[in-house]
């Protein structure tokens, strides 16, 4: 099943894009980042391909989708992977962040949805996995636009689940906690919207493949009863407070 991930070009995005790979499927990579995406793509061989895609532009997700369509034959999967963290408290945070902060955690999933379902209908069906946060679950500190977006990606994944069940498209939502990725890392730099390892129940942070497993599972038909759910992968982090 071809798959498009949005933000393919590293971090998150490349460890699903590695691992659709593996799996023996195709996958578009999709990202503002042209060289790192090309080469990713390169080094993934033939059933992999890069394409040139700001997901705050609608424009830019229909050329996106014609071009996994073209390569592929069809659109099976859609993980709507890009996004960023600009870091700020409800004091500080500008109306500018918090603007861009909404267009592409936000605006960016709800189109790249948008455009995708017209493709998965002509294949008959598909499945969407939108990137949300366990900042998508609960507060955090120090990232109130980021917190915000994510929220929304939550409440859009359910309502999109709902309206696109009767084609056979599934929509679900991914929550990971902290994730070794250069977001984190510059996160960790700037000393802010980070959980320590002694706040993770599990002890450490995720690496990129731990999440792009549940993303697979997720893409396939292993998981056809599961549509409109939100999946926390995260050590046990929002599962309560430990008593020690
Ligand atoms: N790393 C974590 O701890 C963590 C935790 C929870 C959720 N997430 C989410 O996981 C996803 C991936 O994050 P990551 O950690 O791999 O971060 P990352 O910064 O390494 O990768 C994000 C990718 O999105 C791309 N991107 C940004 N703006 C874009 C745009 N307008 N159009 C297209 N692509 C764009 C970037 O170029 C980059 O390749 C994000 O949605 C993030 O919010 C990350």
């Amino acid at each position: 099943m071809p798959v498009l991930v949005s933000g393919g070009a590293r971090g998150m995005g490349a460890a699903i894009a590695r691992e659709v790979i593996e799996q023996g499927g195709q996958v578009v990579l999709a990202d503002v980042l042209e060289k790192e995406g090309q080469d990713l793509a390169d080094s993934l061989g033939s059933a992999a391909s890069f394409i040139h895609l700001d997901v705050t532009q609608e424009t830019s997700w229909e050329r996106a989708v014609s071009h996994a369509q073209d390569r592929f034959g069809q659109l099976g999967g859609l993980v709507n992977n890009a996004g960023i963290l600009l870091e700020g408290r409800v004091e500080t945070t500008t109306p500018e962040q918090w603007q861009r902060t909404i267009a592409v955690n936000q605006l960016g999933v709800f189109l790249g949805m948008k455009a995708a379902v017209k493709a998965m209908r002509s294949a008959g069906g598909g499945s969407i996995v939108n990137i949300s946060s366990t900042a998508g679950m609960t507060g955090f500190t120090d990232c109130f636009a980021y917190v915000a977006s994510k929220w929304a990606v939550r409440g859009m994944t359910k309502a999109a689940a709902l309206e696109l069940a009767q084609y056979g498209i599934r929509v679900n939502s991914v929550h990971p906690g902290d994730t070794m990725t250069d977001m984190i890392a510059g996160a960790v730099a700037s000393s802010g919207a980070v959980t320590t390892h002694d706040q993770i129940p599990l002890g450490r942070y995720a690496l990129p493949s731990d999440i792009s497993k549940l993303v697979l599972f997720l893409l396939s038909a292993e998981s056809s009863y599961i549509s409109g759910a939100e999946h926390v992968i995260d050590g046990a982090v929002t599962a309560g407070t430990p008593a020690h």
